[in-house]
């Protein structure tokens, strides 16, 4: 059985497979009805864009999706992970988690007798990057796109560097120092770039991180969980809000992949989130379609 955590754990072909079955949906010629009857989404973190596309998507596949927030369900009051999973997984047909610990999340599928979802872990944020790709696919910016991510080494960096070295294309990053993406996943990540091709390059310079980009991607720099450390962020991220200067080292016509929430006035000016704002938009729209690709996809595993 195939559980959806990290786009580690997947082939290009399968990635790929993924990302058509959205396109299909999205455009009506595949309307799918999944012989998973439920889908259980777990939260222990806020979210908008997650749950609306998954409980909506869930709906639209003919699933009852069930929202649960740690909040209200006993895993919140301290029931292990494992006994939830052996539980849950016994009422319902399909898992969708966002936790903190990626073990967390890892546990859950060790004991899960359906597939699970990442829908965000401190380490992984698979499910945007899916979004994210299929935007650049109808946006026509999928072929040899040349990739700057500008800000902190968090989730979506990890899932983007995961993206890129799975696909094979060219991927710049850019944090500050002190904020760089975990070396475990550098050098996973460089094991599979050896075999796709993709040129993968780290740095603590975003505007030469920028230069001559056709996508600039960027996040918030205080992630959820992290609260605390905000006014030391703030001050440790000067320097790499993406702004119209930064914009400007990029190529003509490049465009800004946020995944949203955004803070205007920190990671990226309001000037510049609003003049990409079609596309940031589109890119929130596509969640709904990728996850509903994601969930036909891990349906179609378990037939
Ligand atoms: N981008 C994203 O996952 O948004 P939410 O936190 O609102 O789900
Ligand atoms: N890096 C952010 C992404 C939010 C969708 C966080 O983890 O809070």
């Amino acid at each position: 059985m195939r559980h959806f955590l990290s786009l580690k754990d997947f082939t290009k072909d399968e990635i790929l497979d993924i990302l058509a079955i959205a396109r299909d949906i999205k455009s009506g010629k595949l309307v799918p009805k999944l012989k998973a009857k439920s889908l259980a989404m777990i939260f222990e973190k806020s979210s908008t864009r997650t749950r609306v596309s998954f409980e909506v998507g869930a709906a639209q596949l003919g699933m009852y999706p069930l929202f649960l927030s740690s909040r209200d369900i006993q895993l919140g009051r301290g029931e292990p992970m494992k006994d939830t999973a052996r539980v849950i997984s016994r009422m319902v047909d399909m898992v969708m988690i966002r936790t903190f610990e990626h073990a967390r999340l890892e546990e859950f599928a060790a004991y899960s007798k359906v597939p699970v979802i990442n829908g965000l872990s401190d380490d992984f944020h698979p499910v945007q990057l899916m979004a994210d790709y299929l935007t650049l696919q109808e946006l026509g910016r999928d072929t040899n796109p040349v990739v700057a991510w500008i800000g902190d080494g968090n989730n979506m960096a990890n899932s983007l560097l995961m993206l890129a070295s799975k696909l094979g294309f060219e991927l710049r990053i850019a944090t500050p120092k002190g904020y760089e993406v975990a070396q475990k996943w550098v050098n996973l990540a460089n094991g599979f770039a050896a075999s796709s091709g993709a040129n993968i390059r780290f740095s603590n310079d975003p505007h030469e991180a920028a230069k001559g980009a056709t996508v600039v991607a960027t996040d918030v720099w205080t992630s959820m969980g992290q609260e605390d450390e905000n006014e030391i962020r703030l001050r440790d991220f000067a320097g790499f809000s993406v702004d119209r200067a930064l914009m400007n080292r990029a190529a003509a016509g490049a465009v800004l992949l946020h995944c949203l929430p955004a803070h205007r006035g920190e990671e990226v000016s309001d000037e510049v989130f609003e003049a990409n704002a079609e596309t940031i938009f589109l890119e929130a729209e596509n969640r709904l379609h990728a996850q509903k690709g994601i969930m036909v996809w891990l349906d179609r595993q378990r037939a």
